[in-house]
């Protein structure tokens, strides 16, 4: 069986200014100094390079919480790979739901902005998930077969292993209604196999991560799960004594 180092990603969306990224990494990077796991922060744009500077001395990573698929242009607004290399983050979050639902975000623009995002260097997070209605309508697997499917499009079968996917079941997101382990379980069986019809080396290698309300008290249940490979946290992510406990559930 392939090794995956688990992965648990800090979710910040718009909070967080830089002087409390500072204070957020001055308690939280000594609590996780000895993690065996991979840890990222998404802090917003403007907080990226003051959390670049602070991780530097350490193994956690950085992310951005969204890019454009171009490296320069008319695109007012937005921001490119290129862009954030030179801050030195390491990834990039790729059609998180809030995206897809207030910002008009697309399987067609996300087809794009994942091979641009592996051209550069960033290592890509992408979201998907279904909405409460299509669950109860049984339509999850059909969801997330069309995402998969769309969003990984233009992803050259070699570099699949290199994207990191996570199950964000929307009705789970800011709810404190978590999925059950065996819900996510089974939705992550089912996302990599999907990746398994295109290559059966990704489907090994692809790390695909649970997000929605995942919290110190729930964390070791979910990472426990055959094919849960770590967790993107949102709420428990804001508060460093929380998420590093996530982070120890998970080592
Ligand atoms: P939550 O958010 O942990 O607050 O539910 C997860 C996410 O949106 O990535």
């Amino acid at each position: 069986m392939a090794e995956r180092t688990p992965l648990l990603a800090a979710n910040w969306k718009m909070n967080k200014t830089i002087e409390e990224t500072e204070r957020f990494l001055a308690v939280f990077l000594p609590r996780v100094a000895d993690a065996e796991v991979e840890v990222v922060v998404c802090p917003p744009y403007p907080s990226l390079k003051a959390a670049v500077e602070h991780c530097a001395q350490s193994r956690v990573k950085v992310a951005a919480q969204n890019m454009h698929e171009a490296d320069s242009g008319a695109f007012t607004g937005e921001v490119s790979a290129p862009m954030l290399l030179e801050l030195g983050v390491d990834g990039v979050i790729l059609g998180h739901s809030e995206r897809r639902q207030h910002f008009g975000e697309t399987d067609e623009a996300l087809a794009r902005k994942l091979p641009a995002a592996l051209a550069a260097g960033l290592e890509p997070i992408l979201c998907v998930g279904e909405r409460e209605e299509q669950r109860d309508a049984g339509e999850t697997d059909e969801v997330l077969r069309r995402q998969i499917e769309a969003d990984l499009a233009e992803v050259d079968d070699e570099r699949l292993g290199d994207v990191v996917i996570a199950y964000e079941p929307i009705w789970a997101i800011g709810t404190g209604r978590t999925a059950t382990p065996q819900q996510a379980q089974e939705a992550i069986e089912l996302i990599r196999e999907r990746v398994g019809t295109r290559s059966v080396e990704a489907a090994a290698h692809v790390r695909i991560l649970y997000g929605g309300s995942v919290n110190p008290d729930n964390a070791a249940e979910l990472l426990a799960q055959p094919d849960i490979d770590g967790a993107l946290v949102g709420g428990a992510s804001l508060d460093p004594g929380d998420f590093a406990a996530i982070v120890a559930a998970a080592s």
